[in-house]
């Protein structure tokens, strides 16, 4: 098995453009980096290397925590916001790609198609970073396992359950999950299960290390006895004209104070935020004792510093 470290320098140069680009012992060293930084522990400076952020969804804590970050590691952003740049105007991917590689030293996309992240990847001779399709969150994903981990210690052998919506950051957790050898169960109505392929991919990282992905249909089996209960909205970015009969598919699937009291005693409560209390959570396991939302939400600069110092071959 190869060292905390060189795993991480072999990462120079290298897209993350799923949770699955990383390995097991990567994701592991990531995540002891990321508390590192944010311990203080470790200091790592860019020398003003540039990241070029392509947000073409709303974002809040992506932009910012990106631009935290880069700025801690004395590195610049350009926020290519789409409203004033070509990109907003359809000039093609593979220019844009070509052009900034020659600018800037990593990109983040925000889409919609998974598609897309992988033409700018194609396209570009630097690293992309996925900051959010339609099929992926990883960076969320880091932030996530480094939370759990801050509450539990050791990762592997915990249970971690998604109830909600087969969604972006649901297919995140189940492969970054997988790699840390933590259970995961993902609990929706039928007809909102997770992607086919992603379910099997995980299914088999997941075997490797010990651990179990599986998707269940009723509320209460998918959160007994877990040591995190973890929601997000039930309309992503994108699915907005259906957000009412959403509402209905996921009516009795709140994580609400009935369904927490199923879980471990010591449970944390997850969720990558924005939220909407009252239909996802409820407003009181929003704000309780569990809740870690907001340590998560400050765990995006972490991991996210981790991983640009592992990107931009700063380690
Ligand atoms: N969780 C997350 O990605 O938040 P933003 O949409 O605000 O970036
Ligand atoms: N699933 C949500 C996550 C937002 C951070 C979305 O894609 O809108």
């Amino acid at each position: 098995m190869q060292s905390a470290a060189s795993c991480l320098t072999d990462l120079a140069g290298r897209d993350l453009l799923s949770c699955a680009d990383l390995s097991a012992e990567q994701t592991e060293a990531l995540l002891s980096l990321a508390a590192d930084f944010k311990q203080g522990r470790r200091r790592v400076d860019l020398g003003g290397r540039a990241l070029g952020l392509i947000v073409l969804k709303a974002s809040t804590r992506t932009r910012v925590s990106f631009s935290v970050a880069m700025g801690r590691l004395g590195g610049q952003v350009i926020d290519l916001d789409p409203a004033v740049s070509q990109v907003g105007r359809g000039e093609p991917v593979a220019d844009t790609a070509r052009v900034l590689s020659r600018f800037v030293d990593a990109l983040a996309i925000r889409t919609f198609a998974q598609a897309e992240v992988e033409d700018y990847a194609h396209w570009a001779s630097i690293p992309v970073i996925n900051a959010l399709t339609d099929l992926e969150h990883p960076c969320q994903a880091l932030a996530d396992y480094l939370t759990l981990k801050e509450g539990f210690g050791e990762l592997r052998g915990l249970t971690l359950s998604y109830v909600g919506d087969g969604n972006n950051v649901a297919h995140s957790l189940m492969l970054c999950g997988a790699l840390l050898g933590v259970n995961v169960r993902v609990g929706c109505p039928a007809g909102y299960e997770p992607d086919a392929a992603i379910l099997k991919r995980s299914q088999s990282l997941a075997a490797s290390r010990g651990a179990v992905v599986e998707v269940l249909h009723e509320p209460v089996a998918a959160v007994r006895g877990a040591q995190a209960l973890y929601t997000d909205v039930w309309a992503s970015m994108g699915q907005e004209d259906e957000k009412e009969s959403r509402q209905q598919a996921f009516a009795g699937w709140c994580l609400n104070e009935e369904l927490l009291a199923e879980a471990d005693p010591r449970a944390i409560v997850l969720h990558c935020l924005p939220a909407y209390r009252g239909l996802e959570i409820s407003a009181g396991v929003m704000e309780g004792s569990a809740s870690r939302v907001f340590d998560q939400a400050e765990n995006r600069l972490h991991a996210q510093q981790a991983l640009l110092a592992a990107l931009l071959g700063g380690l």
